[in-house]
């Protein structure tokens, strides 16, 4: 009976997401410039119309047909097993054909991708399409003999932002081989588990790069790799290794006789060798990209070829209204998903020039991004709001130095503040350029929520109306649909499949239908796609004109700088530190990366708090994770705060570590640690002069639900 009147308490603690009113001040709309609209892809109102709902999914056909097939499709989408959606059956191509021969008879020498590195001393490279076509064949003939890889098999890269990466990619695209890009800045040992995870037998690395101004050695890191892997049982052959500088060897870390090889060293032998593309069907995995979630580890997001492809090459086209002629600058790397989507795959299927930036925006100097789209003449901007509230800070003078003018701009990642998107439209965009802010994930290949640029007018802090076929619902906790225009909000839900959207999770195809589907699902028997609404893990708002606001994830992931970090996984990583017991971890709303992680941790009977505990704690993060999840503080605390059953009460301490109210903790097992706690917390905090700024409504909400889906 006790148990019972807990659990009940437990339970009526909880926040429903879809309780929350939130009352933002609705923004003003603002105009497209006459000059934008008159060149823009989609300025006829009619391509609205063509993809509304009794189109779908034919409608999709449209960017299908931006790509080149060897076999046209004949079944636009299969949903008879749900939820794995089968797009444009029947069909087949290649996605390196798409993004690379075909491009050869109308420009062959056209830059494909312009590299810029990070030392400004350093020689800009431009790859034109007949390059990369040599590059892409001349690689992909030594994975197949010297790395003996199949259609269908896994390759791991570890790469920097040098264009070896999109080299490697689309090398892999020709041969059918799935490739599994990890982000540069994870550690070895999250690389580690990636490569167990896919069953990769090949390491595709780099000696080093710049970052900030310093040569990294990351070699290093694939030797961890290649060690975490084979603790998971998973046995790497080879470890290819690109040199930053061909011919000199960069890295510390000694060469490993018959597993390693330079690749510069290699292609020696394949000089001029061509590689027919590999015709794949529609549905072959393209890649996999990991992604934290609540629980559990990382999921390798699979992504189609066909689907995917078309995704990417229409929503660029449209969204971001790329044209040939145009040149393109994400400024992400290509390690996320926003990378693979928008520098590579979109960008190249529409044969334009993509650039890329080696190292970090600020360096030497704020002005670094202002001189490259000067001297490059970049018209098409893209970036985070974390990249732009950081150069809004230490260089909001900088863009109007430089002469250089954008048509476009895309913001993705995270939600934008009004006042952070006015600096990005006036001050970066020169009140020239239209801003079209993207919401999407890892897992829906292309953009969800964002406006047609020239057709419907911006509204800061919204990501703006549903993308063309994309058919939005918001729900509550109950599966009770949220009144759209009620200012009320709700899980954010996509009724129907989608080209772009995730196959499936790597091998494990019962958590794929778990965390996308099984909230929401209606009916687990049905064959009717119209029953399996895709469950995003956003908290959103649809307002009165249709126009969607994201506030952020509903599950315990963090958002730091636009990447998404699971709560568990920084927990798991602190808890490999012998004297720690338990881990918390917690968000903190922080001006420039929009949240910062903090650590609490409790230590095994016996252990004293040490001065070394809380670095420990950090290395053990920057060892299991990167360096980009290092916490701002590690807390060492006497226990936490337990519910009666010992559930950690996460969203306690965030609002000890925001400064927030804490909420009722009378129901607490220990509600007398809580005083405890914030005192030794906060008072820290103001002596290092972090006491935050006054929350907004959304962020005081998104603190205060901390944790409920634990
Ligand atoms: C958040 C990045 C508000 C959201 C492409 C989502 C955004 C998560 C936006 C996915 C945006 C992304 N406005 N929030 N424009 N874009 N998000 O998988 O919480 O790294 O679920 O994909 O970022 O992050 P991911």
């Amino acid at each position: 009976m006790a148990l019972q009147e807990e659990e009940i308490s437990e339970q009526e603690e909880e926040i429903s997401e879809s309780q929350i009113a939130v009352h933002w001040r609705e923004e003003e709309y603002l105009q497209p410039p006459a000059k934008f609209i008159g060149q823009a892809n989609a300025s006829d109102p009619a391509i609205i119309e063509r993809f509304s709902e009794k189109n779908f999914p034919e409608c999709f056909k449209d960017y299908a047909d931006l790509l080149t097939w060897d076999h046209y499709w004949h079944t636009t989408l299969d949903t008879s097993n749900p939820p794995f959606w089968k797009w444009f059956v029947g069909g087949k191509l290649n996605a390196s054909y798409n993004c690379v021969d075909r491009h050869l008879e109308t420009s062959p020498n056209k830059a494909a991708l312009i590299w810029v590195p990070e030392p400004e001393d350093e020689d800009t490279k431009a790859i034109t399409y007949r390059e990369l076509h040599r590059r892409v064949n001349e690689f992909a003939a030594l994975l197949q003999d010297c790395g003996g890889v199949k259609t269908g098999d896994r390759v791991t890269f570890h790469l920097p932002m040098l264009p070896e990466l999109p080299v490697s990619m689309l090398a892999c695209a020709r041969l059918g081989v799935v490739h599994s890009q990890v982000f540069g800045g994870f550690s070895g040992a999250a690389c580690g588990e990636r490569i167990a995870d896919s069953q990769s037998r090949i390491l595709v690395t780099m000696d080093g790069y710049y970052r900030n101004g310093e040569l990294v050695d990351h070699k290093a890191k694939a030797d961890e790799a290649v060690e975490r892997a084979r603790q998971e049982g998973a046995e790497v052959d080879k470890v290819l290794v690109w040199r930053r500088y061909p011919g000199r060897y960069v890295s510390k870390t000694p060469m490993v006789d018959g597993r390693d090889y330079f690749v510069d060293e290699l292609l020696a032998d394949y000089k001029g060798r061509q590689v027919e593309p590999v015709s794949m069907p529609a549905e072959a995995p393209l890649f996999l990209m990991y992604t934290s979630g609540t629980t559990g580890r990382p999921k390798g997001c699979q992504h189609s070829t066909g689907g995917y492809l078309s995704y990417v090459a229409g929503t660029s086209k449209y969204y971001q209204d790329i044209h040939p002629d145009d040149t393109y600058w994400c400024f992400a790397d290509i390690g996320w998903i926003t990378g693979h989507s928008y520098i590579v795959y979109g960008p190249l299927a529409l044969g334009t020039t993509s650039v890329m930036y080696e190292g970090v925006p600020t360096h030497p100097d704020p002005g670094r991004p202002w001189r490259i789209a000067e001297r490059l003449g970049v018209n098409i901007f893209h970036t985070a709001p974390t990249t732009i509230r950081m150069l809004r800070k230490v260089g909001p003078d900088e863009p109007a130095k430089y002469d250089y003018h954008f048509k476009h701009m895309t913001t993705v990642g995270e939600p934008i503040e009004p006042d952070v998107w006015r600096w990005y439209h006036q001050v970066v965009g020169k009140g020239e350029a239209v801003i079209v802010d993207t919401w999407w994930q890892t897992e829906t290949g292309g953009f969800l929520g964002t406006g047609l640029p020239a057709l419907n007018p911006m509204k800061p802090g919204s990501c703006g109306p549903p993308a063309l076929g994309i058919y939005p619902v918001i729900y509550d906790e109950d599966g009770k649909e949220v009144e759209p225009g009620s200012g009320r909000a709700g899980n954010i839900c996509i009724r129907n499949p989608w080209p772009g959207i995730l196959e499936g999770i790597w091998g494990q195809p019962e958590r794929f239908v778990q965390t996308y589907y099984a909230k929401y699902c209606r009916d687990e028997n049905s064959k009717d796609w119209h029953d399996w609404p895709y469950f995003a893990g956003d908290g959103a708002v649809e307002a009165a004109d249709g126009y969607l606001r994201i506030l952020g994830r509903v599950d315990d992931v963090i958002n730091v700088a636009g990447h998404r970090l699971g709560t568990k996984e920084l927990e798991s990583a602190a808890i490999t530190v012998d004297e720690v017991a338990e881990a918390a971890a917690v968000p903190v709303i922080d001006d420039v990366r929009g949240r910062a992680v903090e650590m609490y941790v409790s230590l095994k009977p016996g252990f004293a708090a040490g001065k070394d505990t809380e670095s420990k704690v950090i290395k053990a993060i920057e060892t299991e994770i990167g360096k980009i999840a290092r916490p701002k503080n590690v807390w060492v605390v006497p226990d936490m705060p337990k519910t009666r059953s010992g559930k950690i009460m996460r969203r306690v301490i965030a609002g000890i570590s925001n400064f927030t109210d804490v909420g009722d903790v009378t129901t607490l097992a220990n509600p007398e640690i809580v005083d405890d706690i914030r005192h030794h917390v906060q008072s820290e905090k103001q002596k290092r002069g972090e006491v935050p700024r006054e929350l907004s409504r959304e962020e005081l909400e998104e603190i205060k639900s901390f944790g409920k889906s634990e």
